[in-house]
């Protein structure tokens, strides 16, 4: 197992195929831009476009688009991609599968009411007890447009932390956060028990990521609890 991982519950990989994830992102702007025009006529060719969409009065669009694109064709194509399973493999998945639906996330600038505050992801999939997330943002993620913020180690009890009515973690004052900036072709795998939160994008551009789940069917204990999985 990736050393790394083991102590901090998360590790950092360069992903190969960078093309595609740049394809994707135009795919998603695409998406936008089709229903946008069929609609209102209205082109969607840049974030700035898709920003101005968002505050406008057309907002369903934007939120119609957001909905589908967990269903997009090339994030199907990233997903099954050989070596997101090597990188399971990496995080000592004997028998990958995924846990969840792939996950987008469009973070649109200076717009906190989607942040996603201090969490854990096991109480929401309750997948295998190693399973893992791959984050993976389509442009540069650094701090400025809200990078992924992660406790170190805090996986290590594969313990669940006490959570307020939406799953937020109470008393988050007691970790330590770090932040993780990701160059453009780099993402972040970590434990579904690693504390985490989502950073806060200050740029102005659209924020966009994916977020892969293995799960691991050679664990006996997910194996005894029928192979849990949310039912969405
Ligand atoms: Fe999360």
């Amino acid at each position: 197992m990736n050393n790394e991982f083991k102590k901090n519950g998360f590790f950092v990989i360069k992903l190969k195929n960078k093309v595609g994830l740049s394809q994707l992102r135009k795919r998603f702007l695409s998406n936008f831009n089709t229903m946008s025009k069929l609609l209102t006529g209205k082109q969607i060719r840049s974030d700035k476009d898709l920003i101005k969409l968002y505050h406008s009065k057309h907002r369903y669009i934007w939120t119609a688009v957001y909905d589908i694109l967990k269903f997009e064709n090339l994030l199907f194509k990233l997903a099954g991609n050989k070596e997101i399973i090597n990188v399971a493999k990496k995080a000592d998945i004997k028998n990958p599968i995924f846990g969840t639906k792939p996950y987008v996330r469009v973070d649109m600038p200076n717009d906190p009411k989607y942040m996603f505050k201090a969490h854990q992801d096991y109480p929401y999939n309750r997948n295998s007890k190693n399973s893992i997330v791959i984050f993976i943002p389509l442009q540069k993620c650094l701090k400025k447009n809200g990078c992924l913020s992660i406790v170190k180690g805090s996986h290590k009890a594969k313990k669940v932390f006490s959570m307020d009515k939406k799953m937020i973690i109470k008393n988050n004052k007691k970790f330590k956060f770090t932040d993780v900036p990701l160059n453009f072709g780099e993402a972040v795998v970590f434990s579904q028990f690693l504390v985490h939160k989502s950073g806060y994008n200050l740029s102005d551009t659209v924020r966009f990521s994916v977020q892969l789940r293995l799960t691991d069917l050679a664990q006996k204990e997910y194996a005894k609890r029928g192979y849990f999985i949310v039912k969405s």
